[in-house]
């Protein structure tokens, strides 16, 4: 699939729009229009009614260890700044950057590529920010033309390895930044913290500098108590909070893969250490058929362990669900969402201090003078099981999810380009954005044939009737074919059309997005077909 062609049908169809376009735009930074607001929010229903709102606590689910809770939870943005000092976001949370200071562009060091390669007697590292096929393609481009050569000389380079990360070459002297055309314009990489700050209160000063979250689960650990003391949970439990998270990416890119601003939808479960083991696999498996159940073709999603190296220093296992998006190479995935085990590490860093590995233990970080370098709450965040009396820290699962990734991930596999035939039988190519249809903008569009007999009249009864369960759209304007394109565009995928024969003996045609079959029914019976067909 061409992401240009989606891109361009997002903004063309409503879908996403350039934050603050008719000022340029701001990078990293997306709005959703009047489909696309309906689509994200029909992913962020459908994962609240699957995880909290439609969990069943009273029975134990396949492959669970047993029976548990959820519950829900909205904390603010802004938090006490200690948060992130305990969390490791204030020491931890950066990414390195390097500058060209000839092209004046700015990139993450860990996304930049190359390969080593000598001609005319000198060696060199050619970077890029492409990957795969396309990274190859690009760095032979640019090192024909870096070494004023023709394209039937490109067997005169001698090409030393496969493209590898810039992270692995020492000396920037002998590299050739992704858009530069002279050696060594890169700067060293400078540690760059990706939490935005901002001031809190009118006098504010330094000293009262707070952050926007960059995630939204310290929310949650912070509010562990409050939860336990003020609902009847017991461990094992989850608690889900799903809203905005902030990070001052230093190249957003790719639609809105990688924002500056953009939703979660985070879930810490917390259970026995001894249990944590079989309920990070529930949460692994639970959450990669989530994705397949809502139409995400499951040749395109992979779930990938990540490498002991890998790790965050409090993981005992991490998993992520990748997605095959079309704007990476053939081959590779990006991230829709991480499972991690965290063990005890944020229950503890926000009763202790921050944490720091030491072997095999978590210790309090000290300064020179021996006291913690971030101090904790001091708060008792242990729980005690009422039966056993056993008193302990919860361990904790994190399946930690993307609402704009998954949106994306739903966009780009529900595009799909085929015929169907017009008001004169004859085939034309359509766009038909295939959404499973728990998560289409619009559920139904009602048309009235044409603007007359009264056909108007019933066709908006029926919406009426409608609406008063789901997102539908009247339509009366146009060829009705067009009609039909329009919807097709926007991923609805029952159309009822109001024709002649609806005037003699009361049915309507009711059609069908994928498969384009057009049934009659009464109209009477729109409401309950329609929902038959939605709950298929
Ligand atoms: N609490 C754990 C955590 O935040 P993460 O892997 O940094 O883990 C979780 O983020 C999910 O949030 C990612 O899998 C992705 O879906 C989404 N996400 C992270 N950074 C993002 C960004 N810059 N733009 C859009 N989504 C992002």
């Amino acid at each position: 699939m061409d992401m240009e062609k989606l891109v361009s049908l997002c903004k063309r169809r409503g879908f996403i729009f350039q934050s603050s376009e008719i000022y340029g735009g701001l990078n990293g930074f997306w709005d959703y229009g009047p489909l696309g607001v309906e689509l994200k929010r029909n992913v962020k229903e459908s994962w609240w009614r699957d995880m909290v709102a439609g969990h069943d606590d009273t029975t134990t689910p396949a492959g669970a260890p047993e029976a548990y809770q959820m519950v829900g939870l909205d904390c603010t943005i802004i938090m006490h700044p200690q948060v992130w000092k305990c969390s490791g976001h204030y020491d931890l949370f950066h990414d390195f950057m390097v500058d060209c200071r000839q092209s004046k562009k700015r990139y993450r060091h860990d996304q930049v590529n190359g390969r080593w390669l000598t001609a005319k007697g000198k060696r060199i590292f050619v970077a890029t920010e492409l990957g795969g096929d396309e990274g190859l393609a690009e760095t032979e481009q640019r090192a024909l033309k870096f070494f004023n050569l023709r394209g039937k000389d490109a067997e005169t380079l001698a090409w030393d390895g496969p493209l590898i990360s810039l992270t692995k070459v020492p000396d920037f002297s002998v590299v050739l930044g992704p858009d530069a055309k002279e050696l060594g314009t890169l700067t060293e990489p400078r540690e760059f913290n990706l939490m935005f700050k901002t001031i809190v209160g009118a006098m504010g000063t330094e000293d009262d500098a707070a952050f926007l979250r960059p995630e939204t689960a310290q929310g949650i650990f912070v509010n562990f108590k409050n939860v336990l003391d003020s609902s009847r949970v017991s461990v094992p439990f989850g608690i889900a909070q799903m809203g905005k998270s902030f990070r001052n990416e230093i190249t957003p890119r790719n639609f809105t893969f990688r924002s500056r601003e953009f939703e979660q939808m985070e879930i810490e479960f917390f259970c026995h250490p001894k249990q944590s083991p079989d309920w990070y696999q529930y949460w692994r498996d639970k959450r990669f058929r989530w994705y397949t159940g809502l139409g995400l073709a499951s040749n395109r999603l992979r779930l990938r362990e990540h490498d002991k190296e890998e790790l965050s220093h409090y993981s005992c296992g991490t998993a992520d669900i990748e997605y095959a998006f079309p704007f990476l190479p053939p081959g590779e995935f990006g991230e829709l969402e991480g499972i991690a085990h965290r063990g005890d590490f944020d229950l503890r860093s926000h009763m202790e201090g921050k944490l720091v590995r030491q072997g095999d233990s978590l210790v309090v970080e000290t300064d020179a003078e021996g006291k913690p370098r971030h101090r904790g709450s001091g708060k008792d965040l242990s729980y005690r099981d009422d039966i056993t009396n056993e008193r302990f820290v919860p361990h904790v699962i994190e399946p930690s999810a993307g609402a704009d990734r998954a949106t994306l991930a739903f966009l780009c596999e529900a595009y799909a380009e085929d015929e169907a035939p017009d008001e004169n039988g004859k085939m034309q190519g359509r766009v038909v954005m295939r959404f499973h249809p728990r998560l289409a903008p619009i559920k139904a569009a009602v048309f009235p044939l044409v603007r007359k007999d009264g056909m108007p009249e019933v066709a908006q009864e029926i919406y009426r009737s409608l609406k008063t369960e789901f997102n539908v759209f009247y339509d009366e304007k146009g060829a009705v074919g067009r009609r039909y394109r329009r919807q097709d565009e926007a991923g609805t995928p029952f159309c009822l059309t109001v024709d002649g024969q609806t005037l003699t003996d009361g049915t309507v045609t009711i059609r069908d997005r994928d498969t384009l079959k057009q049934e009659r029914i009464h109209k009477n019976d729109c409401l309950t077909e329609i929902k038959r067909r939605l709950a298929q």
